[in-house]
């Protein structure tokens, strides 16, 4: 889909729909939407009269122009309380009325600069709020099935002020590439294990790297046995899957020697070894690999967006599956720092796998260090479906990562990690255990994974029950998410 900017007036504008807003309680319409209202016959002010259009984020009221305008669809997007407005409000109602009118069959769209001067709103921010917001609402899984409406070929941003244009653009160029790498997680996600091995993770990963020039680097189960990786080893001989434990390198400062590591959990499939899980929704541990998939797809957008950074991504791949060569409970592993792990519960995997690959990015002397895993139910059960849990050893760098998830729209928030819970993960027979008590299992599992990054800056962000949506909602969709992309994007473009 094509995203460009003119110059021009929105009544004029030759169109299959446009878009205009309206504030919540809005009584007198001004700008673009009042002009439109007038060639329409004040159809918008007597809906907002009548009380049908009420403005609210979220709502999209459709009217037909009849050859009133040349386009034949203006669809009102509702963009909430005005002392609620934020750029978010600008992203959810693109994607709500891009597909409102893809359903009614628009290929070509002209939209107002949404969101543009209110408050402290600039141009080139809305713009790329609209182009972000549109593709992430109009994203579909289409690898195995035609999607049920044809696509949108265009949209045109129309803005009066021909002395913005090149702002614009720059906005629809940033939004652009922060959407087709969540949409790249996405994709990676929604596949299903007997397609998204870790052999094509790092196939995917493989292709960035030759795209925009990248180092990468794949290490087979010989090379982890080398290294020493005995904890993800251990998670991956249940299963016939070849584990890989993949590295992508940016450099885009060669005057630095400072490196940022991201980790991604890339569990193939959780079925939860021999403590297995109950089949009920056990097609969604597919998604256990969401991390990772936000990993390698950060790491896209960042080569595109050629930031004054270096970073190297680890993502550890492999499936967890019970057979005759799995993990048994009460086996003990020995990660690749020397520490040994007694298996409580092979459920408890994710952190198996991530400490290996957190040794080894401290080995790389990697800094500061940033994880991201759906890795406990309890995080889910605690934040709920759209905040992830933060934790970490580092208060400025949790900090910098609240402030880029509110940047971008994302949730994040901050759990504890009180050196009293250590207690549990005693083991009698080894130097820690995989698995804590009942209660608070987000928070023992991120005191877990703290033992494995001695003083190296280090946060994690837990995003399970956030990678999947059972609803659609401004932009985003059923099924994957691609959450965690943005965050990380954001927050490189804030150290860059
Ligand atoms: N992959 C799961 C966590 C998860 C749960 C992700 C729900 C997404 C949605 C993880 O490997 C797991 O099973 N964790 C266990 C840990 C427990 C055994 C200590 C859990 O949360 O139950
Ligand atoms: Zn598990
Ligand atoms: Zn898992």
């Amino acid at each position: 889909m094509e995203i460009k900017v003119i110059a021009g007036d929105i009544t004029q504008i030759e169109a299959d729909g446009i878009i205009v807003s309206a504030f919540e309680g809005v009584q007198q319409l001004d700008g673009a939407v009042a002009d439109i209202d007038k060639a329409l016959g004040g159809a918008i002010g007597s809906l907002i009269s009548g009380g049908v259009l009420k403005g609210k984020s979220g709502e999209v009221s459709i009217i037909h122009t009849l050859g009133k305008l040349p386009a034949r669809i203006v669809a009102v997007a509702g963009l909430g309380k005005l002392q609620d407005f934020n750029l978010d409000k600008v992203r959810g109602a693109a994607g709500e009325s891009c597909r409102s009118l893809r359903k009614l069959n628009c290929k070509k769209i002209a939209t107002i600069l949404l969101g543009s001067g209110v408050g402290d709103i600039q141009a080139e921010d809305a713009a790329e709020a609209i182009a972000e917001g549109s593709l992430l609402g109009l994203y579909s899984f289409t690898h195995y099935k035609k999607p049920e409406y044809g696509d949108i070929a265009e949209i045109l941003i129309v803005e009066k002020n021909k002395d913005k244009l090149l702002a614009l653009e720059r906005g629809i160029h940033k939004g652009r590439i922060m959407a087709e790498a969540t949409s790249l997680a996405r994709d990676m996600t929604n596949e299903p294990s007997n397609y998204m091995t870790p052999s094509r993770m790092a196939d995917v990963a493989r292709e960035i790297a030759s795209k925009y020039n990248l180092t990468f680097n794949v290490f087979n189960s010989n090379d982890m046995e080398t290294m020493g990786m005995g904890a993800l080893l251990g998670v991956a001989k249940g299963s016939n899957e070849p584990p890989k434990l993949i590295t992508l390198s940016y450099k885009g400062d060669e005057n630095s020697e400072d490196t940022i590591g991201f980790i991604g959990k890339g569990i193939t499939f959780d079925s939860g070894g021999i403590s297995i899980k109950p089949s009920k929704d056990l097609d969604t541990m597919k998604g256990d690999m969401a991390g990772g998939a936000a990993i390698i797809a950060a790491l896209d957008a960042i080569a595109q967006l050629k930031l004054k950074v270096n970073v190297t991504a680890v993502i550890p791949a492999t499936e967890n599956l019970p057979s005759g060569t799995a993990l048994n409970l009460g086996d003990i592993l020995k990660a690749m720092n020397g520490k040994t792990i007694e298996v409580l519960n092979t459920d408890a995997e994710g952190r198996l796998i991530l400490v290996d690959a957190l040794s080894y990015a401290v080995k790389q002397g990697l800094s500061p260090l940033v994880d991201v895993a759906t890795l406990t139910g309890a995080c889910w059960i605690a934040l709920g479906t759209e905040y992830s849990g933060v934790f970490g050893n580092n208060q400025k760098l949790i900090d910098q990562l609240l402030g880029a998830a509110n940047r971008c729209g994302e949730h994040l928030w901050q759990l504890p990690m009180p050196e009293e819970y250590k207690e549990q993960l005693k083991s009698q027979i080894a130097d820690i255990k995989n698995l804590g008590d009942r209660y608070g299992g987000a928070i023992t599992a991120a005191l877990f994974l703290s033992e494995f990054v001695g003083d190296t800056p280090w946060a994690h962000i837990d995003i399970a029950g956030c990678e999947f949506s059972s609803k659609e909602s401004g932009y985003t969709v059923k099924g994957a998410t691609g959450v965690g992309v943005r965050t990380l994007v954001e927050l490189v473009l804030s150290m860059a």
